[in-house]
């Protein structure tokens, strides 16, 4: 997959994409992220890239023509990007379905807004779609960036071994992982569940996914609530009273 990411600070992408399953991603041709300066598309001397807000107010508003420059230079490119999204808090939460709709795409571009915003027909003849992290403002949407390209990358066919796909279960259902221990078995008097070292996978199985749906329930009720609780489940958060036993 492509992701050609389009910020007016490139060095603030580097570091994390440089280190574990991403790097490893990339050093394996599996992950392609580009860092492109949006102000090697302005023309003017002095590189502007934002200017003041029409009608007034405060702070500056990243201008339109560098900003379409860019993507359509990178449009011009094959394969043409899926989509071209705008990080903005007015945009649709990110969560793992949207992750996973990315994923499937082979190249997307994404713009990272700076400043006080970014003039309005970026939004309404550029962006293809428009994301958000979260209810919170950040001061641009390189943060964001960088979180999306995690999340979409683990979900690469290869990215993550086969060991590491498994855990990454967790969210195609929407409940919470359930706790995990490594030794010592005894920390300051805190003990693992004696049912982790019985050796019973079965048990063991079944101890997870007890406590994945009680840490659901409790933590994120949102999320349990999306959840279809199968007749097991049922059984063990105690839903279902134990079969009478047959008389003879
Ligand atoms: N830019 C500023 N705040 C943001 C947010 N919460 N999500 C995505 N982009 C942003």
């Amino acid at each position: 997959m492509r992701v050609d990411i389009l910020t007016l600070f490139p060095d603030m992408l580097v570091s994390p994409l440089e280190h574990s399953i991403l790097k490893r991603a990339r050093e394996a041709g599996l992950l392609d992220v580009r860092a492109v300066d949006i102000r090697d598309f302005t023309t003017d001397r002095h590189r502007q890239a934002d200017d003041h807000a029409y009608g007034g107010g405060p702070g500056m508003v990243m201008k339109p023509e560098p900003i379409f420059a860019a993507v359509e230079a990178l449009a011009a490119e094959a394969p043409p990007p899926d989509r071209v999204v705008l990080f903005t808090p007015r945009g649709r939460r990110f969560d793992q379905e949207v992750a996973s709709e990315l994923a499937r795409d082979h190249r997307i571009v994404l713009i990272c807004g700076r400043y006080e915003g970014v003039d309005e027909r970026v939004h309404r003849y550029l962006a293809t779609d428009h994301l958000s992290i979260g209810d919170y403002v950040l001061t641009g949407g390189e943060l964001a960036a960088l979180v999306v390209v995690d999340a979409v990358a683990r979900l690469l066919p290869g990215v993550l071994g086969k060991e590491e796909s498994a855990l990454s279960e967790s969210f195609s259902e929407p409940l919470l992982e359930y706790p995990q221990y490594t030794r010592p078995p005894d920390f300051r008097g805190c003990c693992v569940p004696d049912i982790l070292l019985s050796g019973n996978h079965g048990a063991v199985e079944q101890w997870r996914r007890g406590q994945s749906l009680q840490e659901t329930l409790r933590l994120r009720p949102d999320l349990f609530a999306r959840h279809r609780l199968t007749l097991q489940d049922q059984k063990l958060l105690g839903l279902v009273p134990p079969r009478k036993k047959r008389r003879k």
